[in-house]
């Protein structure tokens, strides 16, 4: 009950925004800058190298309906053919380190270690060598939702064997790969994956009842994350002396008039609590498991929907992560859902979330653009889980494709001025910002719809042409200088745009 009372007043107790006298434009010293992709939505070549067929390839042939273009990842950026040009773009814009991941099916193609793929593992060596050669850090996912469609005929992570599975994949990684690559996520947005046991809006798109498949497929990942981390510390980390942790996906919180911070925290721990707590306090947050028994019982089962951990489990999975793999985009209002005071209960969280009518748009419905509520995650992440150093390894903004991405130039730097604050006056350590996306690529349900690349790549030409946005010239500036610019105007734009462009195709 304490606990539960601390959690819910660190949205309240420290103020947002609000500047006094620090100079939130300027970075600390230290601070490091990436651009992030991941294999389905950028590569392509999903039937090239030997490799094995993903949930990907095969939820987009069988539900070509669930795409909002009906489109996919076979060629995608074509990254797998132009990984050199990527890494020159990289190494042009100044970025520090390029965050990519790994195709499990492209190592194992039968998702067991009887056949694993020299091409695939070649293929990724080839693209970390790349990167090291001209001094961009590589920045390895383990497994960004991609897994092989083998392993989900026999369940995927509704089976606890894929846990073992899961492990023995991340061992080739770490083998092959660990002498090079001294960063470390072992599986992307495990809420976000996980819905695809509950829904048709991603893979493998089961549309299993209540949440169970949801719940089920979370505690296994859990397990797997922790066994990876154990496995790394226990075989690897003398020698490759690298740092691990998981990309947790979290939405700010913003309070309004009615300052309901008791909904806020509800929302927050149904989300970002679910790998966050369990990681740094231990076991899912009390809230959820409170919840989902109630409900549970509304809807006639005998027991929680939601597993338990034993308290092995518990104290086994708290403190895997050596820094808070932070994915962020966007923020919402909570309330608790009016159903329930008449004895209905339409979700286990009881909360329903609403915009403010005056937050910019994406071309995404659920992405508004708020960085007041970054700057309150990023202090509740600080209070809530002990101060834990921070590396956002996702933050970036959908528009319709535009060369002139103004609004995308808006977004970071609002978002980034949030961030300097959060670290210099709130005591927040972060020292990594990974921009999703370096390129434009398929974004699940809504294909090509929606694009987020500060590159734009060209997808109806056969050799998916590059072509830097504003944003990049923006954030090539914001790099060198180490300081937030002021958004461009249009003819500082178009001169840089035509000086790059010369030099990237000379
Ligand atoms: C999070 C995921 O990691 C990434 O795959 C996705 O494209 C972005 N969010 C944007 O939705």
């Amino acid at each position: 009950m304490k606990h539960t009372l601390i959690l819910v007043l660190s949205w309240i107790v420290i103020p947002h925004t609000s500047c006094d006298g620090i100079d939130s434009l300027t970075f600390p010293d230290g601070f490091l800058f990436g651009v992030a992709t991941s294999s389905y939505q950028t590569e392509g070549a999903w039937n090239e190298s030997d490799k094995g067929v993903s949930i990907f390839d095969s939820w987009v042939q069988s539900c070509p309906e669930c795409i909002a273009d009906r489109s996919h990842g076979n060629i995608a950026s074509d990254s797998y053919h132009k990984y050199e040009e990527d890494a020159m773009l990289i190494k042009q814009l100044g970025f520090n380190y390029y965050r990519f991941s790994i195709s499990w099916s492209r190592i194992l193609p039968n998702g067991l270690t009887n056949n694993v793929n020299k091409e695939g593992i070649r293929h990724y060596k080839d693209i970390i060598e790349v990167l090291l050669r001209n001094s961009i850090e590589p920045v390895v996912t383990i497994y960004h939702y991609d897994h092989p469609q083998v392993l989900e005929e026999m369940g995927g992570w509704t089976n606890e064997l894929m846990v073992e599975w899961y492990l023995d994949y991340a061992k080739i990684v770490f083998r092959e790969f660990g002498p090079m690559v001294k960063i470390f996520t072992t599986i992307n947005e495990p809420q976000e994956m996980c819905a695809g046991y509950n829904d048709n809006g991603t893979a493998p798109g089961k549309l299993l009842p209540n949440m169970v498949g949801y719940y089920l497929c979370l505690h296994n990942v859990l397990k797997a994350h922790a066994k990876a981390y154990h496995m790394y510390d226990d075989e690897f980390r003398a020698s490759q002396n690298g740092l691990i942790s998981i990309n947790n996906p979290c939405s700010g919180q913003v309070l309004d008039d009615s300052r309901d911070t008791i909904s806020a925290d509800t929302s927050f721990q149904f989300y970002c609590g679910m790998v966050g707590h369990p990681i740094y306090i231990g076991d899912y947050p009390p809230i959820v498991k409170e919840r989902v028994a109630l409900v549970s019982k509304y809807l006639g089962y005998h027991k929680s929907r939601l597993p338990t951990f034993s308290p092995k489990w518990i104290s086994y999975i708290k403190g895997t992560a050596d820094f808070f793999g932070l994915n962020s985009y966007t923020s919402e209002i909570a309330h608790p859902d009016p159903d329930e005071a008449r004895g209905i209960y339409n979700s286990d969280s009881g909360i329903i979330t609403t915009h403010k009518p005056t937050w910019h748009n994406s071309s995404i419905f659920w992405l508004k653009s708020v960085p007041e509520g970054f700057g309150n995650l990023l202090r509740k992440i600080k209070v809530d889980y002990n101060n834990p150093l921070v590396f956002v390894t996702e933050n970036g903004f959908p528009d319709y494709g535009e060369l002139n991405d103004i609004d995308r130039i808006n977004y970071f730097r609002s978002y980034l001025e949030e961030l300097i604050i959060a670290v210099k006056r709130d005591g927040c350590r972060i020292s990594r910002y990974t921009i999703w996306s370096l390129l434009d690529n398929w974004e699940f349900h809504f294909g090509y719809t929606t694009p987020f690349g500060i590159i734009k790549v060209d997808f109806n030409s056969p050799s998916r042409e590059r072509i830097p946005k504003s944003s990049a010239y923006w954030w090539k500036e914001v790099i060198r200088t180490h300081r937030l610019q002021d958004v461009p105007n249009i003819n500082v734009i178009l001169a840089n745009i035509e000086s790059v462009l010369k030099s990237h195709h000379r």
